[in-house]
């Protein structure tokens, strides 16, 4: 009998051994998928240009470079611009944008690229389905106003979900900036009325 008990001991805890190994595997498996997801995801942004508009720049005489303490986070907000000239209409010379690529002027108004980065003044609150639906729709959160140019999500609406969740993934990978870019600017009177 005692024999027994022992032995059932003996059996549930190799049982149980099975279970926490087959648990771990699980477990790497799915952090293996997840350095994969971020690998391709670096991959894409690379490849699709996030960072010509999304990341600051620093000038120097070698040439601009990605400032890559900032990677992805948007539009610097404590970087003050002068009022943008006002340019409009079809027929007129078109958009401006800051040094960094960050902010743009045209007939739409004044629209900074949003910070990338997983704090709550970038994606943090963000879920892979929020990011899909606004690539997808081009609404802002998926559901909200337009997103404005020259941001340009219908070429990105194009990538498979896999694709945009492996961005996503890369994106939340990235240390988190504070960065509150600023709203949008509405197109000012003046240049409405050179239409
Ligand atoms: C040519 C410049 C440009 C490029 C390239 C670009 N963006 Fe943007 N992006 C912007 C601007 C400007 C905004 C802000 C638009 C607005 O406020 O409506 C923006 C906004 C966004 C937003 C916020 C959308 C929302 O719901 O408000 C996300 C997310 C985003 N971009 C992701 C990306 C990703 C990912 C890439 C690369 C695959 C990328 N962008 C490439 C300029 C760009």
């Amino acid at each position: 009998m005692l024999l027994a008990r022992s032995n059932y001991r003996v059996s549930t805890m190799v049982l149980s051994g099975a279970v926490v190994g087959a648990l771990s595997c699980a477990a790497n498996a799915a952090s293996a998928a997840e350095t994969l997801a971020v690998q391709r995801g670096a991959y894409l942004v690379t490849i699709s240009g996030c960072n010509d508009c999304h990341t600051p720049k620093v000038f120097s005489a070698g040439g601009t470079t990605l400032d890559t303490g900032r990677l992805l986070s948007g539009h610097p907000a404590t970087e003050q611009l002068p009022p943008a000239p006002g340019i409009a209409g079809s027929g007129n010379w078109g958009i401006v944008a800051n040094q960094h690529l960050t902010a743009w002027a045209g007939p739409w108004g004044v629209s900074y690229a949003a910070n990338l980065t997983p704090d709550a003044s970038g994606l943090a609150n963000w879920t892979p389905e929020t990011f899909m639906q606004a690539m997808r729709s081009g609404k802002h959160l998926g559901n909200g106003r337009p997103i404005l140019p020259p941001m340009p999500w219908f070429n990105y609406a194009t990538m498979s979900d896999d694709d945009l969740r492996a961005v996503f993934a890369y994106l939340k990978s990235l240390p988190p900036v504070r960065n509150a870019v600023p709203t949008p600017l509405p197109p000012a009177p003046r240049t409405a009325a050179r239409r």
